[in-house]
C-alpha cells in the first residue's frame, strides 16, 4: 500500500500489548522463620556470586550499579572470549572479542539499573543481590544482540559514536575482499555476533542460581521478554515494507520493540527477585511501559531532530528506510485529514529513499513541524511520562530505593530532574500534564 494511503485511526494509548500472568508471588514469600537459601555459585573465574562474604555487601553496589553489573560483565566475558579463544582464536578475535567490547565499552547499564533499583525497592536484600546483578548483566548482554542485529536490519552505520559492528567488519576485510562481498560480510558476522550475545545472555540467566518459584518467574519472563523483542523489530521491519503507516500499530511496535525490554520486563524481573506481590508488580509493569513507549518515541524524535553527536547515531534514518514511526504516522494522518497535497508529496517522496539528501531530510523536518506532529509527539510522551509515574507513585516500595528507581524513571520518559524532587507535589504528576522539553541524557542513557 502507498504510504499516505494507509488507514488511521487515532493512536489507542498503552497497554496495546495483553499482560501476562505469572505465578503469584505471594507462594514463595518468605515466611517468619523460614530462610530462604541461595547456594554460592561458580561463575566465570570461579569467584562466588551470592550472599556468600565473597559477595560485595549489597550498599557496595547501591553505591555504584553500572560499577557493579560491570564487574560482573568483565567476570562473564572475560571467561567466555577465553573459552572462544579455546574453540578459535580467530573466532574469538574477530566476533567473541567485539562482542566483549560492544558490551563492556558502550552504555550506562540503565536496563541493569532498573533491575537493580526495582529489585532493593521492593525489598531484595543480600540474599538475592547476586541473581539482580546477573541478570542486569544478562539484559546487557540482550541489549547487545539487539542492537548489533538492528544496525544490520535498519543499515546503521553508526552506532554510540563508533562505527557500527557490522560496518566495523566490514571495514576490516575491506581490501581482502571486493566491496560487496566485505559487505556482505560484515553483515553476516553481524548475525553471528548478535546471536554469541544473546547466547552468552541466556546462559547468564540460566546459570544464575534462583530459589524454586524465583527461576519458574524469571525464566518465563525471560523467555517473553525475547519474544516480545523479536515480535516488536519484525512489525517494524514488516510495516517498512508495506508502508503500513497506522497510529495503533506504531505504538504496538513501539512498546513490543523497546518499551517492555527496555522498562517494563526489567522492573518486574527485579519486583520477582524481591518476591513482589502481584499488586507492586503489576504497578512497576504499568510504569515501565509508559515510560518505555515515551523513552521511544523520543528516539524517534530524536532519529529526525536529534544531534547526533549526542545520540551516536546517523540522523535521518528511520526517514530513508521509511520506519513506520508514530511520529510519521501522525504527520501522515494529519496532512490526509488536510488534504495537505504538499505535505504529502514531501513524505511520499522521502519515506523510503535511501538517497535522500539532507535538504530533502529538512523539508520532511518542516512538514513534520508544520503538521504539528512534531508537537503532538511531544505531548504524547509528557502524557505517557505523567502516567508512567503516576502509576509509580502509588506503590509502596522501600522509601530509601525508590528514589533513585523514580529518577532513573523520570530520566528515560524525559521528566525533568527539579520536578521530582521528593516531597512536592510534583511527586504525584496527573496523567494528561506535559512536562518541559525533554533533558538530553536520557535518551542516550538507554542506548
Ligand atoms: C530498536 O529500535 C529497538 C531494538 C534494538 C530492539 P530503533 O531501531 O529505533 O533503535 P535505534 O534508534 O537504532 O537505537
Ligand atoms: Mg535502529
Ligand atoms: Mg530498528
Ligand atoms: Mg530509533
Amino acid at each position: 500500500m502507498h504510504p499516505t494511503q494507509a488507514k488511521d485511526r487515532p493512536a489507542a494509548t498503552p497497554p496495546p500489548v495483553p499482560r501476562l500472568e505469572y505465578p503469584a508471588p505471594a507462594a514463595r514469600r518468605q515466611r517468619p522463620g523460614e530462610t530462604i537459601t541461595h547456594a554460592p555459585q561458580q561463575v566465570a573465574d570461579g569467584t562466588a556470586f551470592t550472599a556468600s562474604p565473597a559477595f560485595p555487601p549489597v550498599h557496595i553496589a547501591d553505591a555504584d550499579v553500572p560499577a557493579a553489573v560491570g564487574r560482573v560483565l568483565e567476570n562473564v566475558l572475560a571467561d567466555r572470549v577465553a573459552r572462544a579463544s579455546r574453540v578459535d582464536p580467530l573466532f574469538a578475535r574477530d566476533l567473541a572479542e567485539r562482542v566483549r567490547r560492544f558490551t563492556q565499552d558502550g552504555g550506562k547499564r540503565v536496563r541493569a539499573q532498573l533491575l537493580w533499583w526495582s529489585h532493593r525497592a521492593c525489598g531484595g536484600d543480600q540474599s538475592s543481590a547476586a541473581a539482580a546483578l546477573r541478570i542486569g548483566a544478562a539484559l546487557e548482554l540482550l541489549q547487545t544482540c539487539a542492537l548489533v542485529h538492528d544496525d544490520v536490519m535498519d543499515a546503521a552505520t553508526l552506532r554510540r559514536g563508533r562505527p557500527a559492528l557490522h560496518t566495523d567488519v566490514r571495514a576490516q576485510y575491506t581490501g581482502v575482499a571486493s566491496a560487496s562481498r566485505a559487505e556482505r560480510f560484515g553483515e553476516a558476522a553481524a548475525i553471528l555476533a548478535g546471536d554469541l550475545a544473546l547466547a552468552w545472555a541466556d546462559d547468564l540467566v540460566a546459570e544464575t542460581d534462583l530459589g524454586p518459584w524465583t527461576a519458574t518467574v524469571v525464566r518465563r519472563m525471560w523467555s517473553d521478554m525475547r519474544t516480545e523483542m523479536v515480535a516488536g523489530q519484525y512489525l517494524d521491519e514488516q510495516g517498512q515494507v508495506t508502508a503500513a503507516y497506522s497510529l495503533p500499530r506504531a505504538m504496538r511496535t513501539a512498546c513490543l520493540k523497546s518499551a517492555l525490554y527496555s522498562v517494563e520486563r526489567p522492573l518486574a524481573l527485579g519486583a520477582a527477585l524481591a518476591g513482589a506481590d502481584a499488586t507492586v508488580m503489576r504497578a512497576l509493569c504499568s510504569a515501565g511501559r509508559n515510560v518505555g513507549i515515551a523513552f521511544q518515541l523520543r528516539d524517534d524524535l530524536d532519529d529526525v531532530f536529534g544531534d547526533s553527536r549526542r545520540t551516536g547515531k546517523a540522523c535521518g534514518g528511520d526517514i530513508r528506510e521509511g520506519k513506520p514511526t508514530y511520529l510519521v504516522a501522525l504527520a501522515l494522518t494529519r496532512a490526509r485529514a488536510d488534504c495537505n497535497r504538499r505535505a504529502l508529496a514531501v513524505l511520499e517522496r522521502a519515506l523510503g529513499n535511501e538517497s535522500l539528501t539532507s535538504s530533502g531530510l529538512d523539508d520532511v523536518r518542516e512538514i513534520l513541524v508544520a503538521t504539528g506532529a512534531r508537537a503532538a509527539v511531544e505531548t504524547k510522551i509528557g502524557q505517557l511520562a505523567a502516567q508512567g509515574l503516576h502509576h509509580f507513585n502509588a506503590i509502596r516500595l522501600d522509601p530509601e530505593a525508590r528514589v533513585p528507581l523514580r529518577q532513573l524513571l523520570a530520566a528515560a520518559a524525559g521528566w525533568p530532574e527539579p520536578e521530582i524532587a521528593d516531597g512536592g507535589a510534583a511527586t504525584r504528576p496527573r496523567p494528561g500534564c506535559t512536562p518541559a522539553p525533554v533533558s538530553a541524557c536520557a535518551q542516550e542513557a538507554l542506548r
